[in-house]
């Protein structure tokens, strides 16, 4: 059993969170996780070696996690408590609230996940979001669409990585995306939530803004550019820090995303608000109070110095956080993809990884594996992250990356 050493409990996490763990430990915690542990994010060998006890629970069960919170804080002080995964974000805020310790309330954590909550808080509070309503059904669709209109996009009120995220241009459009979106079931044994949005297309730059929020206090960390699919998905292909932009819009943009984290009530967590830059100003596409996902704390580690899950990891806590940048360099991370059919030759894997610059090539595939269209963030099949000096040089390498590496399919 720990003694000195303060204890840290994780309720799941994403396949990036393994680096998370490591670095509790790395920090001297004691390591408390829960898991479903049947799922495909379950805590690999490797993570269990970084792991104190580790509980296998119905994580979507509130209640079963909040009698075994119960169970263990009476025997051990429990110092904080985090996840590395968005659909445990209200849980976790239960479970900090229970224990007293750091993190944001419920309500927050709610408004910061459930789309439409968030949506109505935004509003609420006069930020910028583009028009949107709440619909169960075809006929409640059929009829906002008569006040959003089109381009309009439908979505999930609980679900991430751009699952049955649709845009439609037209009705015939819409009433397809409208049975895709129904048939869509959450990942991880997370219960399906049977109502949706219906937003306005905005049109413009997507980018995401990093932040650190302490105590209230927000420290913006790092504006990320994203290039996202065009066609009806919204397939998140690239990502680049920094994202650099004139002063004024830089301006605009930061006063948009410390709107939004007040509206939302957020004081003690990570952020990544994804914004899409408009003719008329930036709009918040949304405002998650966690890591962002993609690599992009790494790729924040790689341009500045930063390391967010650290950071993540000690808001939790309580401490002191440093935002101080101590580079000021750039990254970049592209995702593959290749046309449907079964694989049938990779190439260049071995010369892309060699290369200067080039600081991770993962393929989530391998000869003979069937390759699904682009829909959402999982079916993409592998990701390149690549450095320089400045954006241009990152992405410059992360293209010659990407035209080099061949996966042909058939
Ligand atoms: N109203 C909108 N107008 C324009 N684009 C939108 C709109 N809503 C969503 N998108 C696009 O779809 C993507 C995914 O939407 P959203 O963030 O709401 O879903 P998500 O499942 O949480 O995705 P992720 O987990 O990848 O952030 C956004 O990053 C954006 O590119
Ligand atoms: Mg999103």
């Amino acid at each position: 059993m720990q003694k000195q050493s303060r204890v840290l409990l994780i309720i799941e996490k994403n396949p990036s969170g393994s680096y998370g763990i490591q670095m509790a430990k790395r920090m001297g915690l004691y390591v408390i996780f829960f898991s479903n542990n049947k799922y495909s994010n379950r805590p690999s060998e490797e993570d269990r070696q970084y792991i104190d006890e580790l509980y296998e629970i119905d994580t979507n069960s509130d209640d079963d996690v909040m009698r075994l919170v119960k169970e263990i804080s009476v025997k051990t002080k429990i110092d904080a408590v985090i996840t590395f995964m968005e659909y445990y974000v209200p849980l976790v805020a239960k479970v900090a609230q229970y224990l007293g310790v750091k993190g944001n309330s419920v309500e927050c954590s709610i408004c910061t996940h459930d789309k439409y909550e968030m949506r109505k808080k935004l509003y609420q509070n006069g930020a910028s979001i583009p028009q949107y309503l709440l619909f169960d059904s075809l006929e409640s669709l059929l009829e906002g669409v008569n006040i959003i209109g089109y381009p309009n996009v439908i979505k999930p009120i609980n679900m991430a990585a751009s699952r049955a995220v649709l845009k439609s241009c037209n009705k015939e459009e819409m009433v397809t995306n409208y049975e895709k979106l129904i048939q869509e079931i959450p990942p991880y044994g997370v219960m399906k939530e049977e109502r949706y949005l219906l937003e306005e297309y905005v049109d413009g730059q997507e980018i995401s803004v990093e932040a650190a929020v302490e105590n209230g206090k927000v420290n913006i960390i790092a504006f990320t550019k994203k290039y996202v699919s065009s066609g009806n998905h919204f397939v998140e292909m690239g990502h680049t820090v920094p994202y650099n932009v004139d002063n004024k819009t830089k301006m605009e943009i930061e006063r948009c995303v410390l709107e939004g984290i007040r509206a939302l009530g957020i004081t003690n967590s990570i952020t990544h608000s994804e914004i899409k830059i408009s003719p008329k100003g930036p709009k918040i596409i949304e405002i998650a109070s966690r890591l962002g996902g993609d690599h992009i704390p790494d790729l924040v580690n790689y341009a500045y110095g930063i390391d967010m899950w650290k950071m993540a990891i000690e808001i939790a806590l309580g401490e002191k956080i440093d935002c101080n940048k101590v580079k000021n360099e750039a990254a970049s991370i592209v995702f593959l993809s290749a046309n449907p059919g079964r694989i049938i030759r990779i190439e260049n894997e071995d010369l892309i990884k060699r290369k200067a610059g080039v600081k991770l090539l993962h393929l989530e595939c391998s000869v003979g594996d069937k390759v699904s269209s682009l829909e959402n963030s999982l079916s993409r099949i592998g990701e390149i992250i690549t450095v320089g000096n400045n954006c241009n040089e990152a992405e410059q390498l992360s293209s010659w990356a990407l035209n080099e590496i061949i996966i042909e399919t058939r």
